[in-house]
């Protein structure tokens, strides 16, 4: 990747970005990178891939984020991930939960460049497949500067394609992985140095970006912007971003395809004896800010879960909508 490409990410989110809701994403936008969650490569390797890892086509550009720390295993992994189609193979070094961090990945290889490296290192002679890390600013007491540059600085060396920053470091002890979230403060200012320091590299930023205006002004100081939590409750605003983000105007999104695309999708979960529920916990904030958003959600809120549940749901949901009036994006 270099500095004249330019990228819209959804984050990779535990529990959250599973296939259903990337498949859900990918209705709205046809050019955003989606993230999956997390998954060790420990549980790529041995576990059950087509459940733990397994996609629809329809989903690319599809990055796969893995968690771990031996070069080996992140190289098998790697391996499995590229022959499965993966677009991109990322490593996590920005989760702080104690799981995580008893197992040696994540937000606490901040402390660990090296080690980051030698993983980046053995996946890129493993795959011809974009590697690329997500990262904090740093953890704890570190120093913001020098931590940062040396991950960003270690990695590259190595060859990997990109480094997201999620704006803000992660304190190890005393908070939760949601706290870390939102207590340490944001400094976005430190990212754009990263990319003043690296202008050759793709330097993508994270952290906070409530709306696409914001994810606009962003992409000015940086290479891509990466969404999360906005982009998963009100996931509507993922309409204007083929054609604000990547001049693609050619398509626009028109909703009854996407319910039908939905149906058609819980009809293939369902019958394969998966739940409506899979599905229907990541529509409910399609239509954050529209007429009839608070009769669509209490129609999937109270029959999606039902067992008997099928993709009529979908239907009922958005017959709620009242169409013709804006998305407030
Ligand atoms: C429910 C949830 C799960 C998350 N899981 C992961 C994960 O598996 N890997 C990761 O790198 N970040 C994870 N994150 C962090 C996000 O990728 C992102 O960095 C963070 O939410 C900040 O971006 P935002 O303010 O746009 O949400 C998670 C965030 C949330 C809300």
């Amino acid at each position: 990747m270099t500095d004249k490409y330019k990228q819209f990410a959804i984050a990779p989110m535990m529990d959250w970005t599973d296939r259903h809701c990337r498949f859900l994403h990918r209705q709205l936008t046809r050019h955003a990178l989606l993230y999956t969650e997390m998954v060790t490569a420990d549980a790529v390797i041995h576990g059950d891939r087509e459940r733990l890892i397994g996609y629809d086509p329809a989903e690319h550009p599809v990055a796969l984020q893995l968690g771990g720390s031996e070069p080996s295993k992140m190289a098998e992994a790697a391996r499995i991930a590229a022959d499965m189609g993966y677009d991109e193979i990322n490593i996590n070094v920005g989760c702080p939960s104690d799981r995580v961090q008893s197992g040696r990945f994540g937000a606490c290889l901040m402390q660990e460049p090296d080690l980051v490296a030698e993983c980046v290192s053995a996946m890129k002679q493993a795959v011809s497949t974009p590697v690329t890390v997500k990262c904090r600013l740093g953890v704890d007491d570190q120093d913001i500067e020098t931590a940062l540059d040396t991950m960003a600085d270690a990695t590259f060396a190595v060859g990997s394609d990109a480094l997201w920053v999620h704006a803000r470091k992660a304190w190890l002890e005393g908070l939760s992985p949601k706290e870390n979230r939102d207590i340490p403060p944001l400094d976005y200012d430190r990212v754009f140095r990263l990319k003043q320091r690296l202008p050759n590299q793709f330097i993508g930023i994270n952290g906070g970006i409530e709306n696409l205006n914001q994810a606009l002004e962003l992409l000015a100081h940086t290479d891509g912007v990466m969404l999360g939590r906005a982009a998963y409750h009100n996931a509507g605003l993922l309409v204007d971003v083929d054609r604000r983000f990547f001049g693609d105007g050619s398509s626009p999104v028109e909703w009854m395809t996407v319910r039908d695309a939905m149906m058609e999708h819980a009809a293939r979960h369902v019958a394969g004896g998966g739940r409506m529920v899979h599905i229907t916990r990541h529509m409910v904030g399609l239509f954050h800010g529209m007429p009839g958003a608070k009769r669509y959600r209490q129609i999937l809120s109270v029959k999606g879960p039902g067992v008997d549940a099928g993709p009529e749901v979908i239907a009922e949901a958005f017959d709620a909508i009242r169409f013709g009036e804006q998305l407030v994006a």
